[in-house]
């Protein structure tokens, strides 16, 4: 007897063109080993065998493709590798051990000494310190500017600009950029521009139609969607990830398969939780809106938030995070964190379970007040990673910080 799909231990790619990316979250880039496995196989393993003596040679020589050894050749790696580019529309991927070491990488294949990069301001605080402390170290400046101010970013080019690196919406003020128009600009310059996809996912903008020469994901946050592995990953045209692969080789920032693996099968969700983090954030912000003791919330959903229209225009959905100001300081802010019970207080985001954090002291605690100041970092700024679960008893729990700032 034969059987039509014999010789596919895969889904060829070409079986898949053209589908949206709710199918390629859960079909794209499996691996399937002779065991003919329905769910994805884990390949914990450091390095590999040959056949012959010839084979490794011709393995390392590069005559012959096939693995070689785990920290650049592993196929679960692979495989969550191919699935994500899939899915943001990308030639590849290189994974990563966490999301700033995709940004590492990716500053270490494609810049050199002399080089200068344009940087928004409000971007996750550690991408700020990995630019203006250890890029510098290696004779790359960098100048902030604000993410929404297109003037700012014309009057920061110089005649060595080589990078524009943004994130959209950003961590954690939900400032929308405007990627046509810093694309247009990078092209102009003959820099690359950059995107931290993090805060939407493919599911909700796909920045290399809009633009970006390359993606960068921490994937310990949505694409995880569970709090579970640090990693990353970056994706766009062979011609940069060929040099992103290289350095990754050389200096061996690599996923590990086990947390490969993990991510894989978080991407199957994605589509489905990102839609649920959608709705009840936006339904939190309209709450939180309401809400006497909140004097700003900084949601792109709302019709309030300044890049609203731009927002509707460029991505699918606006996102799990929000953030929102309490009438206070810092005290007023700690209070009101600490009288939620429920919700987790961590500094991760992106996850099913709804996390609360003080940003000023935590994840941009290592920022100046200057620099503090400039990104509105204030101190009684609380940041929400709004999960999954039910949106009455996310509003009963945030009541409790409410009735905390009354008494
Ligand atoms: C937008 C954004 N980019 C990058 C990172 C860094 O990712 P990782 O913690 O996986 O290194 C983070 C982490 O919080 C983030 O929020």
């Amino acid at each position: 007897m034969t059987f039509s799909r014999e010789e596919h231990l895969w889904i060829p790619e070409s079986d898949l063109e053209g589908m949206s990316v709710d199918t390629l979250a859960v079909r794209a880039g499996q691996i399937r080993t002779g065991q003919l496995e329905h769910s994805d196989a884990i390949f914990p393993t450091s390095s590999f065998v040959y056949g012959s003596a010839a084979q490794a040679a011709a393995r390392f020589g590069g005559e012959e493709p096939g693995n070689i050894y785990s920290r650049f050749t592993n196929p679960t790696v692979q495989a969550f590798e191919a699935r994500i580019a899939a899915m943001e529309g990308g030639e590849k991927a290189v994974a990563t051990a966490s999301g700033m070491a995709a940004i590492l990488s990716t500053c270490m294949a494609l810049l050199q000494s002399g080089d200068h990069v344009i940087c928004s301001r409000g971007v996750f605080g550690t991408t700020n310190v990995l630019f203006q402390k250890y890029m510098a170290r290696f004779g790359v400046e960098t100048s902030f500017v604000s993410l929404t101010d297109l003037d700012a970013w014309r009057g920061a080019v110089r005649p060595e600009t080589r990078m524009l690196f943004i994130e959209t919406p950003s961590n954690p003020l939900c400032e929308v950029a405007d990627m046509a128009a810093l694309s247009e600009l990078s092209r102009a310059n003959d820099a690359l521009f950059v995107v931290d996809n993090c805060f939407c996912t493919p599911v909700l903008q796909r920045p290399l139609e809009q633009g970006a020469d390359l993606i960068i994901h921490s994937a310990t946050k949505y694409l995880d969607g569970q709090g579970r592995c640090v990693g990353g990953v970056v994706v766009g045209p062979a011609k940069y990830l060929d040099e992103i692969y290289g350095f990754l080789r050389s200096a061996g920032p690599t996923m590990s398969p086990f947390n490969a693996w993990v991510f894989q099968k978080g991407l199957e969700t994605l589509p489905i939780r990102m839609r649920a983090h959608c709705d009840n954030a936006l339904e939190l912000a309209r709450w939180l809106e309401g809400q006497p003791q909140v004097t700003r919330v900084f949601y792109a959903g709302l019709a309030s938030h300044p890049q609203h229209e731009l927002a509707r225009k460029q991505q699918d959905g606006f996102g799990g995070v929000l953030s929102f100001q309490v009438k206070g300081e810092r005290e007023e802010a700690w209070r009101f964190i600490d009288a939620t019970r429920m919700i987790s207080i961590t500094a991760n985001l992106g996850d099913v379970k709804t996390t609360i954090t003080h940003p000023a002291t935590t994840t941009h605690g290592r920022l100046s007040p200057e620099d503090k100041e400039k990104a509105g970092i204030t101190e009684n700024l609380i940041r929400l990673s709004v999960g999954i679960e039910a949106i009455d008893d996310l509003k009963t729990d945030l009541a409790r910080g409410f009735q905390a700032l009354k008494d």
